[in-house]
């Protein structure tokens, strides 16, 4: 037997070793789906417990921020084993801002997202621990559980009264009302029951996701579905303010003619009208936080400039926040107060859009920067991180980017580094930044 073929005979019997190391016999497969069942349950009945209010009532650690997420861990439980989505991720939402959530595929951006809003798809993926506390406005009720209207006045802050004729034609006067009272209030989003969750999707927290077409219901007309949302979430509308509300909200967005939008079904718009269409809902509500995942990626270049154009200017319009998730860094760049990058379910660097453009701390960010296109680059190849993500069903101890790590030091085969701060807002985690104390 020559040299080459003992070599290749060799090289075989490796690549089936490490084959087996990824192959689960018939009987492990059966005791992660048991642990798995058990684990799955036990999550399940907690969804639907009832529970008093002061369970999942909290309280915000900084008053200015409209979200803090805490030590957050969501996991999917499979019959290959815990895959590890978001695996402990810290981040603020700070009120009327913009935070953009970068990273490669997978790397646990939408998992977040849907952590926030509660619609991981159970029973499979769960939230196993940590914090989501979101500050909500609820509306003030009286005694019977009606919500206490404001009314409208004049100069003289006298209440001003309207003639209304009934249907067998007698008049009233009744006061305009204005609005609803409305009273802050802090929800530990991970620990509420899912049922309480109605109360704050769409009207507190609404999503726009990347393929508008999934999220319309094709059946019904566009007016029909954004009426329900402000039928469904504003107390006291009728189906005329709610038609109001809905054209309105359409010509916000920038469709024109927006009685006719309001009368086509989703099929008959195009890419870009649809994300509108989808935009004008998730704002409907005037909700406190815009989730946003990948909302520009199925749309051509200038769309998606109008598209993130218009959520620059609503931010403003009704003092929301936004988190916005994209894989895009110019996207980052032109909207984010504050970005956070995540890289295998974990966050490794966080900070204001200036430090993290200007000065990337983490490897991986230097190579996300790298890798963007630029208008002066002078080679013709683009730059790629080299390796892959580890498999997130097992996740080694030390750095998850080692394997990938050109400034790989002896530390980094060690603990998995923890944050450093390296400014009042400028957070990484590389050993390549720790004091020598440490
Ligand atoms: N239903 C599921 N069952 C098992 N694993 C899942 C499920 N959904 C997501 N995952 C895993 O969770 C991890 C994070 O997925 P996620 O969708 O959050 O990635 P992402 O950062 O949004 O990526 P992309 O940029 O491609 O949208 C991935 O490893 C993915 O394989
Ligand atoms: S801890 Fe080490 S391996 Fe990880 S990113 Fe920093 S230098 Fe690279
Ligand atoms: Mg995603």
């Amino acid at each position: 037997m020559g040299f080459k073929s003992i070599l290749s005979k060799f090289k075989k019997n490796e690549r089936q070793e490490e084959a087996k190391k990824h192959y689960l016999t018939g009987k492990e497969i059966k005791v992660i789906a048991k642990a798995n069942a058990q684990e799955m349950r036990r999550l399940e009945k907690a969804k639907n417990r009832k529970v008093p209010p002061e369970e999942y009532m909290s309280v915000m650690k900084d008053e200015n921020n409209v979200l803090e997420v805490e030590n957050l861990h969501s996991y999917f439980f499979t019959d290959q084993g815990v895959v590890k989505a978001v695996n402990g991720v810290t981040f603020n939402i700070p009120v009327n801002s913009t935070v953009g959530v970068v990273g490669e595929s997978g790397c646990g951006k939408s998992v977040t997202a849907m952590s926030v809003m509660r619609l991981l798809q159970g029973p499979s993926g769960q939230i196993v621990d940590g914090s989501i506390r979101f500050k909500a406005y609820d509306y003030k009720t009286d005694e019977e559980g009606r919500p206490v209207p404001t009314y409208e006045t004049d100069e003289n802050g006298e209440i001003v009264y309207e003639t209304v004729v009934d249907k067998n034609g007698k008049e009233t006067h009744k006061p305009v009302i204005k609005g609803y009272e409305k009273v802050e209030a802090v929800y530990d989003i991970a620990k509420m029951p899912i049922k309480e969750m109605y109360k704050l999707r769409g009207r507190q927290i609404s999503m726009v996701f990347q393929e508008p077409m999934t999220s319309l219901n094709p059946v019904f007309t566009i007016g029909n579905q954004l009426d329900e949302v402000t039928l469904l979430h504003i107390p006291g509308a009728t189906k005329e303010t709610a038609k109001k509300r809905s054209i309105e909200m359409l010509d916000m967005v920038g469709i024109a003619m927006p009685d006719r939008v309001y009368a086509s079904y989703p099929h008959e718009l195009s890419g870009g009208m649809r994300q509108r269409v989808m935009i004008a809902m998730a704002l409907a509500c005037e909700p406190r936080l815009i989730i946003a995942d990948e909302p520009t990626t199925a749309l051509d270049v200038t769309i998606q400039a109008q598209v993130l154009d218009l959520f620059n200017d609503l931010k403003t319009r009704i003092n929301g926040s936004i988190l916005l998730i994209t894989h895009d860094l110019g996207v980052i760049a032109e909207m984010a107060d504050y970005v956070v990058v995540m890289y295998a379910g974990r966050i490794i660097e966080q900070g204001t859009a200036l430090e993290i453009f200007r000065n990337p701390m983490h490897p991986y960010t230097k190579g996300l920067q790298k890798s963007k296109p630029t208008m002066n680059s002078s080679t013709d190849t683009l730059y790629n991180i080299p390796g892959n993500v580890p498999n997130p069903i097992n996740m080694p101890n030390y750095c998850y980017f080692k394997e990938r790590c050109r400034y790989c030091t002896d530390k980094c085969s060690g603990e998995y580094p923890c944050m450093r701060q390296v400014s009042p807002t400028h957070f990484v985690a590389c050993h390549l930044y720790e004091s020598k104390e440490d």
